[in-house]
């Protein structure tokens, strides 16, 4: 659809900032972040020109799976503050223009959450049938072969009530049996509970998972397998996950959030293209955004990137639509995945690209993955499976804002180290310098902002090869070449069938910048460059 036929929306304009609340800002001293902390960084958010953010969990929890885990969903955890902090946040956050986005977290609950107690009391009690209890097999093993994402079985034997519970993440968070309507009810009323209170969305954590197969068949094996991948992926969960009647929940759901105004939903969910398409639900009465991780996912080769580009504009619905991810508190930092030389390329691309962008904190400074000694780990998924090297610590690390004692994060100790080299990558020593990661961030958002043709312009693609990827964006006259060097080495970009003249805006390596392009472009390695065309 071209873009002049749509009004567009705060969460199709803007760009998000994901906050991970334990590492972003602490203010009482005790190593974690807080909500106090992350309202005295809003104006640094705002200065960045952030227009929504999403913040992980911060309700009551055992911190099984750091917050994702959740025992009250209408309570705030201590660590984080009170419900009187949450109120403020969203006041300053509205303030300033800004939109504010939490995390649901509805497949699961912990383990300690009232409704489970309850569940787990007796078989015939109320809310037993508000998780996925199952008999053992004659012979006492589990109902069906299913994982858990963290390792192990995906079921839990419970000696009182002799039968099993299934949880897709860890025993501590068992998954609830969204086939119950009385299920579906109360996480709706959760739901109207924060909408309410004028919070502007939601990231629904996992959300391809919430219906299960009702007859509970054994997934197959997976032909792909190897043994260096987490232990889940033995397994294809086809009956596991994506079942079609997920649509139902997400469209009532959706019906939610249609009770309000301008609110909206992004899913999480780790599924090919296709399969990612159908969240919009027909007719665009699903999750408002899917959350595309074609980014996180595919290796960094400019073709491949390309192509995958392309097969994610043309299977949109009509009206769906698109955004980026480049990093998230799941996976490898964008910076230590391909260096960071390219992760600059990699930012440009992000920004640049058709379709709502979400930054990670920490990467508009390229903050790295940081190494946490095997006696430091802390992540379940990491201390579950020592071997595989699939800790997320190390993208969850503490805000690295400045050159004093901890960054700045904390004047406690922090929950997971800082790296050494913190001195000389922080927001304080990038602010100013006009060649640093974050002033490119900066001034990318700001050109994305003032230039329609970036924001909500068309997407034309042009070229690519193993080196280069290039694409234009249109809105109006307007137009935009965005040439990027994926590769580590020079290159050139030679279009056929075009010429193309005009003035390079923005460039990875700014000395680039007001030099005017007209035949042939060379780029040098980790070099790219966005070029305003003259009409
Ligand atoms: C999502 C979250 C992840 C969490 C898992 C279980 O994938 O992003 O951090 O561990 O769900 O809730």
């Amino acid at each position: 659809m071209k873009e002049a036929q749509l009004k567009h929306l705060w969460w199709q304009e803007g760009v998000i900032y994901q906050i991970y609340p334990r590492s972003f800002q602490d203010s009482n001293g005790d190593g974690v972040g807080d909500l106090q902390g992350i309202i005295s960084r809003l104006d640094y958010l705002e200065w960045l020109g952030i227009d929504a953010i999403w913040i992980s969990p911060i309700f009551s929890s055992p911190m099984a799976d750091f917050g994702y885990d959740i025992s009250d969903y209408q309570g705030i955890h201590q660590l984080f503050g009170t419900m009187e902090d949450f109120d403020k946040l969203l006041e300053e956050v509205h303030r300033r223009g800004m939109k504010l986005i939490l995390d649901l977290v509805p497949n699961h609950t912990s383990y300690q959450h009232p409704w489970f107690l309850e569940s787990r009391s007796s078989r015939d009690n109320p809310k037993r049938d508000w998780y996925i209890w199952h008999d053992a097999l004659p012979d006492g093993s589990e109902p069906n072969n299913w994982l858990s994402v963290f390792g192990g079985s995906g079921w839990e034997w419970d000696e009182t009530t002799q039968q099993y519970y299934y949880h897709a993440f860890l025993k501590e968070q068992p998954d609830l049996n969204w086939r119950n309507p009385e299920v579906q009810e109360a996480m709706m009323n959760v739901m109207r509970f924060w909408l309410d209170k004028g919070v502007d969305g939601f990231r629904v954590d996992v959300m391809w998972h919430m219906v299960k197969d009702n007859q509970f068949r054994d997934n197959p094996p997976n032909p792909n397998y190897e043994p260096h991948m987490a232990t889940y992926e033995q397994l294809i969960p086809a009956y596991s996950t994506d079942q079609p009647e997920v649509h139902d929940i997400v469209r009532k759901m959706r019906a939610v959030l249609d009770e309000y105004d301008e609110r909206m939903m992004i899913g999480e969910i780790y599924l090919p293209i296709q399969k990612l398409m159908t969240y919009y639900g027909n007719e665009n009465n699903g999750a408002h955004l899917p959350f595309n991780f074609l980014l996180l996912s595919l290796q960094w080769e400019a073709q491949l990137i390309a192509s995958n580009i392309d097969m994610y504009e043309g299977a949109l619905p009509e009206g769906g639509w698109p955004n980026w991810v480049l990093g998230n508190h799941d996976q490898p930092r964008i910076t230590s995945r391909v260096g960071a030389a390219q992760a600059r390329v990699a930012a440009m691309l992000l920004l640049t690209l058709r379709g709502t962008p979400t930054v990670y904190y920490g990467d508009e400074i390229g903050m790295r993955d940081v190494p946490i000694p095997p006696e430091e780990v802390q992540d379940p998924q990491g201390l579950n499976m020592p071997d595989l090297h699939l800790s997320r610590d190390p993208s969850r690390t503490p805000m690295q804002w400045e050159d004093s004692s901890n960054a700045g994060f904390t004047e406690g100790k922090p929950w997971l180290r800082l790296p050494d080299y913190f001195r000389r990558i922080n927001v304080k020593v990038q602010q100013d310098d006009p060649f640093s990661m974050l002033t490119l961030y900066r001034r990318l958002i700001k050109l994305r902002h003032e230039e329609p043709a970036l924001s909500i312009g068309d997407y034309i693609p042009l070229y690519s090869d193993h080196q280069v990827l290039a694409f234009i964006r249109k809105s109006g006259e307007q137009r935009f070449l965005v040439v990027l060097n994926l590769s580590h080495r020079p290159c050139y970009f030679k279009p056929k069938h075009h010429t193309f003249t005009g003035t390079v805006v923005l460039a990875t390596f700014p000395e680039r910048e007001n030099t005017t392009i007209t035949e042939s472009i060379s780029l040098g390695g980790d070099e790219g460059i966005l070029v305003r065309l003259d009409s």
